[in-house]
């Protein structure tokens, strides 16, 4: 069996931390007997500097005809004060999410044993944890109308947060699907207080709850949902959260395990899946070779799992991760006094030979 690997580096550390992730899938491939073609493609400001657009018809062709995608991350200060439809993010990430109908962000976050003293809040409070956000992604602030315009005094600008029952049904659908297979508390998360979209999204998931008796369903306002995330973040399993409110909690729920570089993504429900760490490009820190490798490495575990269904091989993987944290090496962001330091090939380096 060959899989179709459409490689997206992108921008700042993306560039430094997907060669890594595909030295782990050849690792995998030349262990459990899978090969995998891997054809690079451009997007965001690397797209922009050679092509002119952040996402070219070309790449998106790429990702449709391949088996999974995997992205390292796009944008920086270079295209940061291009017009919106041209920086890489709006111009870019945006439109691939849509083109390819990837409506649900899974991201997987756990407290790592390894890692407990790491972390800025307590061990005690981060005992225990082990949940999966999952971010509606095509839909939202995101995607609804948004404008400028002169008024007196100087200007106004909008962006509306839209969605429709349809929308809601099928992430909620996913999250019920997820938590089923985990714990079976899913936790949606909204602002009904103050948000019509939200009490539509809370109406759903309420209706749509009665087919799923053996899920214990919650709800909790988003500004509780941050603050609950760091004073006891044990009692959540399954979060289902809209666009916005579901990037913002993830990069905070990311200090659980230590650091936004540990957190991994899957962008799911569409024609093809696409795997990404939940981090930006970083680019306080780029070209250093700083940069953890791990939230990409453990994407594509998922992406064994979830796009070819590579459980054990997924497994393996993770499990590699720990041990290599468990022996104490560490990139910048999770060091601790007393262990050791290093780059992120070497990182990598520790993961294969715990692999092999
Ligand atoms: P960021 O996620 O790039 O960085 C936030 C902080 O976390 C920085 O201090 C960075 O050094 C650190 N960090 C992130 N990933 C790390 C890793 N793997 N190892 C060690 N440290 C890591 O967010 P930002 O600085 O707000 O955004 C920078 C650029 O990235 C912006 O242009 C933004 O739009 C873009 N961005 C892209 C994506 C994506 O491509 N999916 C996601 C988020 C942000
Ligand atoms: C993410 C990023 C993106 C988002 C940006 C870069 C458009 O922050 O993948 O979490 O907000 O979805
Ligand atoms: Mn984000």
């Amino acid at each position: 069996m060959t899989y179709r690997i459409a490689v997206l580096p992108g921008d700042g550390i993306g560039a430094e931390i997907v060669p890594q992730a595909i030295r782990v899938l050849e690792a995998i491939g030349a262990k459990y007997g899978i090969s995998f073609t891997f054809t690079e493609g451009l997007i965001g400001g690397i797209a922009i500097d050679k092509t002119g657009h952040p996402l070219p018809q070309e790449t998106l062709d790429l990702c449709r005809n391949s088996d999974a995608i995997l992205l390292g991350a796009i944008g920086g200060p270079k295209w940061d004060n291009l017009p919106t439809h041209l920086r890489p993010e709006v111009g870019a990430l945006l439109p691939l999410r849509k083109e390819l109908g990837l409506y649900a962000n899974v991201r997987p976050c756990r407290t790592y044993e390894a890692l407990a003293d790491a972390s800025t809040l307590k061990k005690e409070v981060l005992s225990g944890t082990d949940m999966v956000i999952i971010r509606e992604l095509t839909g939202g602030l995101y995607f609804g109308a948004k404008g400028r315009e002169d008024v007196e005094g100087g200007q106004k600008a909008w962006d509306t947060m839209v969605y429709s029952t349809p929308e809601i049904e099928r992430i909620a659908r996913l999250a019920f699907e997820a938590a089923g297979k985990r714990n079976k508390q899913l936790c949606s998360v909204d602002k009904a207080n103050v948000l019509e979209s939200s009490r539509l999204w809370r109406e759903t998931v309420n209706r749509l709850a009665a087919e799923y008796p053996d899920i214990t369903v919650t709800h909790m306002y988003v500004d509780n949902a941050a603050m609950q995330l760091v004073r006891r973040p044990s009692q959540f399993d399954v979060v289902v959260t809209e666009n916005t409110f579901g990037d913002i909690l993830s990069d905070q729920a990311s200090m659980l395990s230590a650091s936004l570089g540990m957190l991994a993504s899957a962008s799911i429900g569409g024609e093809v899946a696409l795997y990404e760490p939940a981090h930006g490009s970083a680019p306080d820190i780029a070209g250093q070779k700083k940069a953890n490798p791990i939230a990409t490495i453990l994407s594509v575990a998922m992406m064994l799992e979830y796009s070819f269904n590579r459980v054990a091989e997924a497994r393996d993987i993770e499990a590699a991760v720990e041990k290599v944290l468990a022996k104490g090496f560490r990139t910048g962001d999770i060091m601790e006094a007393g262990k050791t330091l290093v780059n992120t090939e070497e990182m990598t380096n520790r993961v294969l030979e715990e692999l092999a």
